[in-house]
């Protein structure tokens, strides 16, 4: 059982440092080797995903990562930026099912920006599609046409790409509340037309889940209006950037939401849904709960070990229950803490 554990940037190596600790502290016998990817490989080596990382991170059977990218390097060219080192490792592993849980924590109720009503109780699973979409559609470019410049992107979709992303969703829907919510925009867009007729065909091979279907834009709104009608949302790379993000803010602390990356054999990436924030990096305050709990995905998804999972997850409620707080979700009251100190109380309740 091998892990490859990539730092990255920013806060990254902090919060990554906690969760390696946790992790061995579980005693499984990982074997673990650390690799650059992003800004830091950018700098050593010239490649945001070098060829080193490509060979650790291919023979592994999970990857943990930190966080990439800071400003240092948001004027590099763009093969020489950290996230094409992210969208890089996701598509050499062909890691396309990438699932956000976004759960309200009970103790973290007031994190929100939202009336706690709305909230109360949230537990939102998005099944982002991650290898296809617009984000990796040919042709694209910036050219000059008619004596203008010009960019341009390619939506695109197999239905294959989209009945094994459904088919993930379903699955998800059947160990929870049986309910499936496929965002797209067929209303203009053709290519997500056909999403919608793939989704509604794979349904069919799911007679138990209910299956809805929402506009994305409809969806953004419904998000924050009453988000407590989802359960699995289901959509594309591009949307799913953009509602997942909306949807970990409806918990007020995108410090304490971790996420996997999948391949069609349960191999996964593992990481935090937040970012490297560089305004912090470096003085010990960063959150490393997300990727604690990341650990505790891994745990579950690649090694099939739910045991060691709850384990985990348990530890962590029991630290927001003791009232330790890093400085994204404190409130007054409460008991401030780095890091480290909260490594150290995830260790102790362990
Ligand atoms: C994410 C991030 C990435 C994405 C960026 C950093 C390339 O926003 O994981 O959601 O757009 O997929
Ligand atoms: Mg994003």
């Amino acid at each position: 059982m091998k892990i490859c554990v990539l730092p990255g940037d920013g806060i990254g190596p902090e919060i990554m440092a906690e969760a390696v600790r946790v992790l061995k502290a579980l005693g499984l016998g990982f074997e673990m080797e650390e690799a650059l990817l992003g800004g830091c490989a950018v700098d050593a080596t010239g490649s945001p995903y070098p060829e080193a990382t490509q060979k650790l991170a291919l023979a592994a059977d999970a990857v943990l990562l930190g966080a990439v990218g800071g400003p240092k390097w948001d004027n590099n060219p763009r093969e020489q930026r950290p996230e094409r080192g992210l969208l890089g490792i996701r598509k050499h592993l062909g890691l396309f099912a990438n699932l956000r849980p976004a759960i309200l924590y009970p103790e973290l109720a007031n994190a929100s920006t939202l009336k706690p009503e709305v909230v109360a109780g949230l537990d939102i699973l998005i099944v982002r599609e991650l290898t296809g979409d617009i984000y990796f559609g040919q042709p694209r470019g910036i050219e000059v046409r008619d004596g203008e410049r010009c960019g341009f992107n390619t939506m695109i979709y197999s239905e294959s790409e989209i009945r094994r992303i459904l088919r993930v969703a379903f699955d998800a829907a059947r160990k929870r509340s049986r309910k499936v919510c496929s965002v797209d925009k067929m209303n203009v867009l053709e290519c997500t037309q056909l999403w919608r007729d793939v989704a509604i065909e794979t349904g069919r091979e799911y007679p138990d889940v209910e299956l809805s279907h929402m506009l994305v834009d409809n969806a953004a709104m419904q998000l924050v209006k009453n988000p407590k009608q989802f359960d699995v949302m289901v959509t594309g790379n591009m949307f799913g950037d953009i509602l997942s993000d909306e949807a970990s803010m409806l918990t007020g602390s995108i410090g304490m939401l971790p996420s996997a990356s999948l391949d069609a054999n349960n191999k996964g990436l593992y990481e935090p849904s937040h970012g490297s924030a560089p305004d912090i990096a470096g003085k010990g305050v960063a959150n490393p709960l997300a990727t604690i709990l990341s650990v505790a995905m891994m745990l579950r998804y690649t090694f099939a070990n739910e045991p060691a999972a709850v384990r985990i997850e348990n530890a962590v409620k029991k630290v927001l229950a003791q009232g330790l707080r890093t400085g994204d979700i404190f409130e007054p009251g409460m008991n401030k803490v780095g890091t480290r100190a909260m490594g150290d109380a995830v260790l102790a309740a362990l």
